[in-house]
C-alpha cells in the first residue's frame, strides 16, 4: 500500500518519512481522529492521497461502465440508446453517493450538484461525456466523470462537501461523439444554449428524430424544452474537464498530466460522387465514368494538401503569405466511405465519403477547405462526374482560460509532487486535436481542460489504457482544484 511503482518512466510513492516510521504516523492519525481533528489537516501525505476512493473506487467504477454496452463483445453507447440510459442510472447512483443532488435534464444530461454557504455564488462546473464510438474504449468520457464523483466524494468524507465556496456540479453528457446523428455535441451545446431547435428535427439510420428518441424515453421533446436545458451564463463561473489525450504526447514526455491550452477547430465535409454505373467487362476504361476512382482521387489529393499545405496554397497569389510554420495542428481525414450499388462486377454509380479537417488556427483550416472544395470541382470536372460537398458540422478553435489552466496547473503540479519522489518538470501545456465537450461549453462560460497519459495514444479503440495510478492522479487534480473552492475558515478548525 505504501509504495507503488509503475511501468510508465513516473515512479509514485508516498514521501519517505512516512516509509520509514509507518506505526509512529499511524499511531500519531489515529490519535488525531480520536481527537475530533480532521486526519487531511495533518501534514502526512499518505492521508491527502485517498488512493481507496480515488484509484481503487474510480478504476473499478471505469470498468463497471464499460460493461454497459449496446452491442454484443464491445463497447458502443449512442444518444439515448437503452445501454445509455443504464449508464445514466449508474451514475446518478454514484452522484448520490457523493452527496450529490441529481437530476436528468431535457437533453438527457445526468447533473449531480452540491450546494454552497453563499448562494448567490456562481457555479463551477465539471463534466465530461457518457456516451462512447462504436467499438470504444473505456476511458474516453467515462474518466473525466468518474473523476469529479471521486473528487467530490473525497470532500463529503472528509466533511468538506458543505463548505464548498461556490456550488460544484458534475454533467455527465448524453452526446459528445455524435454516432447516432452525426453530430456532435448535442448534450453539452444545449446547455451552453447553442443547439438550434431545428437538430430536434436530425434523424439516425432508422429514420428516428431526436425529437422521437427524446419522447420515446420520456422526455417532452419540444423546442421549449430544449431552451429550458441552457444555463444562464451569469449563474455559471467556469467548465473544467478532465479527459484522456487521445494521442501519444504525454506519454513522450513521461508525464502522467498535461493542461490544455485549446482546442482545435474542425469542419466535417460529406462528399458525393455520382458517375455512371456500368458493367465491369463491358464498358471499355476510356468511356468509363467511375465514382470510385475519381473519389480515390479526390482523397490522395486531400492527403497531400493537409501534407504540404504550403506547397498547394503558396501557388495562389493571393495566398502568397502562408509561411511553413502556419498550419499547425493540421489534419485531414477520410474515415467513411460507401458506394452504390457495392457489387464486384459493377462500375460504381455513387460514391460518398466523409472528410474531417482540423488546426488550430480557424482561417488556416477555411483556406483548407476552400482549396480542397476548388480541387475536388477541378477533378471532377476533368473526369465527367459530378460531385456535392455538403457540410456537416464546423466548430471554431477554442482557447482555455488562462486563470483556470493556471488553477489546474498548479493543481496538477502539486499532485505530480506529492506522488513522485523525483522532482518533477513543469507539467506539460499542449493543444487538443479532439474535439471536446469543452467547446461547446466555451460558449457559456470559461474553460480549463487536464489531459491524462494515455498508453500508446491509443483511443476510440478497446486498446485504450490509463494505468490506475493515472486514474489517481487525475482525481487527485480535481480535488486540489476543489480545495481551492473551499471556504478558507474551513480549513484550521
Ligand atoms: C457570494 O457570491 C457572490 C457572487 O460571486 C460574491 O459577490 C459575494 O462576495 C460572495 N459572498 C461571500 C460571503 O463570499
Ligand atoms: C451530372 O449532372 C448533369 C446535370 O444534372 C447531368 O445531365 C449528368 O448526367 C450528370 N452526370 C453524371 C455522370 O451523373
Ligand atoms: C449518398 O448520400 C445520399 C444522401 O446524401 C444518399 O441518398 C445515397 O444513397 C448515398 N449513397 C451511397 C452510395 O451511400
Amino acid at each position: 500500500m505504501a509504495v507503488v511503482s509503475g511501468k510508465s518512466s513516473l515512479f509514485y510513492s508516498v514521501p519517505a518519512k512516512n516509509a520509514s516510521v509507518p506505526s509512529l504516523s499511524i499511531a500519531l492519525i489515529l490519535l488525531l481522529v480520536a481527537e475530533g481533528l480532521e486526519a487531511e489537516s495533518v501534514d502526512d501525505g499518505r492521508n491527502q492521497l485517498f488512493a481507496g476512493i480515488l484509484r481503487d473506487e474510480a478504476v473499478e467504477r471505469i470498468n463497471q461502465l464499460a460493461k454497459i454496452s449496446d452491442a454484443d463483445g464491445y463497447l458502443e453507447r449512442t444518444f439515448l440508446s437503452s445501454a445509455s440510459v443504464k449508464a445514466a442510472q449508474l451514475i446518478i447512483e454514484w452522484m448520490r453517493d457523493a452527496g450529490l443532488r441529481t437530476w436528468v435534464d431535457q437533453m438527457g444530461n445526468v447533473h449531480g450538484r452540491s450546494e454552497a454557504l453563499n448562494t448567490t455564488a456562481e457555479t463551477l462546473l465539471i463534466g465530461s461525456h457518457a456516451d462512447t464510438v462504436v467499438d470504444a474504449g473505456k476511458f474516453d468520457g467515462s474518466l473525466g466523470i468518474i473523476c469529479a464523483i471521486s473528487a467530490l466524494k473525497v470532500l463529503k468524507t472528509n466533511g468538506k462537501l458543505h463548505k464548498l465556496s461556490r456550488p460544484v456540479e458534475v454533467i455527465a453528457f448524453s452526446d459528445e461523439e455524435g454516432v447516432r446523428f452525426q453530430s456532435t455535441f448535442l448534450g453539452s451545446a444545449a446547455i451552453a444554449g447553442q443547439l438550434p431547435a431545428s437538430a430536434l428535427r436530425t434523424s439516425d439510420k432508422n429514420g428516428a428524430t431526436i425529437q422521437d428518441v427524446l419522447k420515446e424515453n420520456s422526455f417532452e421533446g419540444s423546442d421549449a424544452s430544449l431552451l429550458q436545458v441552457k444555463y444562464d451564463p451569469e449563474s455559471v463561473w467556469g467548465y473544467i474537464e478532465v479527459h484522456i489525450e487521445q494521442g501519444p504526447v504525454l506519454e513522450s514526455l513521461g508525464s502522467p498530466l498535461g493542461i490544455v491550452k485549446g482546442i482545435a477547430g474542425q469542419t466535417r465535409l460529406k462528399v458525393k460522387v455520382s458517375g455512371s454505373q456500368g458493367h465491369a467487362g463491358t464498358v471499355p476504361m476510356l468511356m468509363r465514368q467511375d465514382s470510385m476512382v475519381a473519389a480515390a482521387e479526390l482523397i490522395v489529393n486531400l492527403e497531400s494538401l493537409c501534407k504540404y499545405p504550403d506547397r498547394a496554397l503558396t501557388y495562389k497569389e493571393q495566398c502568397g503569405s502562408y509561411k511553413k510554420e502556419s498550419f499547425s495542428g493540421l489534419v485531414c481525414t477520410v474515415g467513411e466511405i460507401s458506394s452504390w450499388p457495392g457489387a464486384s462486377n459493377v462500375i460504381p454509380g455513387q460514391v460518398n465519403f466523409t472528410v474531417d479537417i482540423r488546426a488550430m488556427d480557424d482561417d488556416d483550416r477555411g483556406a483548407i477547405v476552400t482549396e480542397f472544395s476548388r480541387q475536388v470541382y477541378q477533378i471532377c470536372d476533368n473526369r465527367m462526374v459530378n460531385c456535392t460537398i455538403e457540410h456537416k458540422h464546423t466548430a471554431e478553435a477554442v482557447h482555455c482560460d488562462s486563470e483556470l489552466s493556471q488553477q489546474l496547473k498548479q493543481a496538477a503540479h502539486s499532485t505530480v509532487k506529492k506522488m513522485s519522489r523525483k522532482i518533477q518538470d513543469e507539467v506539460p501545456v499542449l493543444m487538443s486535436g479532439a474535439g471536446h465537450d469543452a467547446m461547446a461549453m466555451s460558449h457559456l462560460t470559461k474553460v480549463g481542460m487536464l489531459f491524462v497519459r494515455c498508453r500508446g495514444g491509443v483511443s476510440h479503440s478497446p486498446d485504450e489504457y490509463v494505468s490506475d495510478n493515472d486514474v489517481w492522479a487525475a482525481g487527485l487534480v480535481l480535488l486540489h482544484f476543489l480545495d481551492q473552492h473551499v471556504s478558507g475558515d474551513c480549513m484550521s478548525s
